[in-house]
């Protein structure tokens, strides 16, 4: 434990920002203050008030960015929020771009500071929000005075988080919320007891944090209460494999301390020649379908990639193809579903089930059909050889696309009508970039050094 506290110690300057950085932040807090108190001026019925990990100074070393929220009154209609809060985001930082959350906000910079303008209702209670963001002035008043003392370790589980890739709970990451880092390391007590316990962590527990218990449930997942809407499951959006994922890393790091748990590594990725041979070695069949990205936010685009790679591994399974895998990626102009399959190539000719033999009439009809192959009788049934449609898995693919876009989500499925291309085994690795080569190398579950 000593070892661990130590190596805890040797990592902190690496998660507790700099004094510049926070006197940057200081700064900008000031300038922001001053040109909301002149804009609210002609808005007296809001208010706005600073949330999230910098008003709690739980943000992380490198990753500064103010929330402030702009609090309308309940009956607002909805468009008027939007639109005033829009305005007023607009009105107060330097450059911006609009986000989507619950609703359209503005990213922004104020004296080169990263800042989100979040307009939201003010409520009563938490129990009865209009909108998601609704929930975040009751997150910051149940956290405020209980996070005092315990912010750096905070930032640790965050950077714990963040090199592991599963910080963030937006659906590219599906993993852990600033909100929830905060949660578990109140419930627990420090960064070191959310680690300890998480190792018998399963996908029923449940963590109870207004009553203070924890325990197991069936059937609703992996379950942390929030104490603001006890009806809330503040790890909705946590995958369970990403769970899966946390509970063996804190079982490893506490087997194995060390301060790479906290050090964000640059991998060497292998040659293409060197994955080309690999492809090549394993025989698999390898099908990168690539089309253009929909003009759409992350948080849309992701679960339809998710479905249309499903759809497609359902259909190879049910195809006889074996799917070992599928996986999607997509960059700022393209998105690429991935599919492994244990078979390449399927015979000219399959099976086809015909009537049993009680059935005269039906019999009848089966056998009357001008047919390539002669039919056959096996376990009191009708049977019939005939030619595949489709025996490349590429082919078969593209064939399920033409047919069934409509069901691979909104977007993506009107994007694969319009076009896309399927690149087979090594000139998967035509497809250029890093990136894509990183993803690439972790999907084939390649050893890295
Ligand atoms: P952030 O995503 O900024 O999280 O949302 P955070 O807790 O400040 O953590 P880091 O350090 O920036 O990563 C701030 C709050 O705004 C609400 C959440 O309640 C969150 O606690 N929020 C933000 C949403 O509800 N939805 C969003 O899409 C964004
Ligand atoms: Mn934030
Ligand atoms: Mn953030
Ligand atoms: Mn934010």
């Amino acid at each position: 434990m000593e070892e661990i506290q130590r190596i805890l110690n040797e990592v902190l300057p690496l998660v507790v920002p700099s004094e510049e950085e926070v006197k940057k932040a200081k700064d900008a807090e000031e300038e922001l203050r001053k040109r909301l108190d002149d804009v609210l001026k002609n808005y007296p019925q809001l208010e706005y008030r600073f949330l999230g990990s910098y008003a709690r100074n739980t943000w992380l070393k490198g990753n500064l960015e103010i929330d402030v929220f702009i609090l309308f009154p309940e009956d607002t209609p909805k468009d008027d929020l939007e639109r005033i809060g829009l305005e007023i985001g607009k009105a107060v930082v330097d450059e911006y771009e609009l986000r989507y959350a619950a609703h359209p906000y503005v990213h922004g910079i104020v004296k080169g500071v990263e800042v989100d303008v979040v307009p939201c209702y003010k409520l009563k209670s938490a129990g009865k929000i209009k909108s998601a963001v609704d929930r975040t002035p009751f997150h910051h008043d149940w956290l405020k005075d209980r996070i005092k003392g315990k912010e750096n370790d905070v930032r640790l589980l965050k950077k714990f988080l963040k090199v592991a890739g599963i910080y963030g709970a937006e659906y590219k990451v599906r993993g852990f919320s600033g909100y929830l880092c905060e949660l578990l390391v109140v419930f627990y007590g420090s960064f070191l007891d959310v680690i300890k316990n998480a190792t018998a962590w399963t996908r029923n527990t449940v963590i109870d944090v207004p009553a203070g218990k924890i325990y197991k449930k069936k059937g609703m997942g992996f379950f942390v209460v929030d104490p603001v809407d006890p009806k809330r499951n503040v790890a909705a959006n946590l995958s369970l494999d990403n769970l899966a994922r946390f509970v063996q890393l804190c079982r490893e790091f506490l087997r194995n301390p060390a301060k790479d748990y906290f050090i964000e590594k640059e991998v060497e990725i292998p040659s293409d020649e060197i994955i080309a041979n690999e492809i090549e070695q394993r025989g698999t069949g390898l099908c990168a379908v690539v089309f253009e990205k929909p003009d759409i936010v992350e948080d849309n685009l992701y679960p339809q990639l998710e479905k249309a790679c499903r759809r497609i591994e359902d259909f190879l399974r049910r195809e006889n193809f074996l799917p070992l895998r599928s996986r999607f990626f997509a960059d700022e102009s393209r998105c690429v579903l991935i599919f492994e399959t244990q078979v390449k190539e399927l015979a000219r000719i399959r099976r086809h089930e015909g009537p049993p033999f009680e059935e005269e009439e039906h019999v009848e009809r089966f056998l009357r059909k001008e047919r390539k192959y002669r039919p056959f009788i096996e376990g009191g049934k009708f049977w019939v050889y005939v030619e595949r449609k489709n025996w490349k898995v590429e082919d078969a693919i593209a064939d399920l696309i033409r047919r069934e876009w409509r069901s691979m989500g909104k977007n993506v499925g009107e994007m694969l009508k319009k076009h896309f291309e399927i690149l087979v085994g090594k000139s998967v690795l035509k497809i250029e970039g890093k990136e894509f080569r990183r993803f690439l190398v972790d999907f084939l579950c390649l050893k890295l050094n």
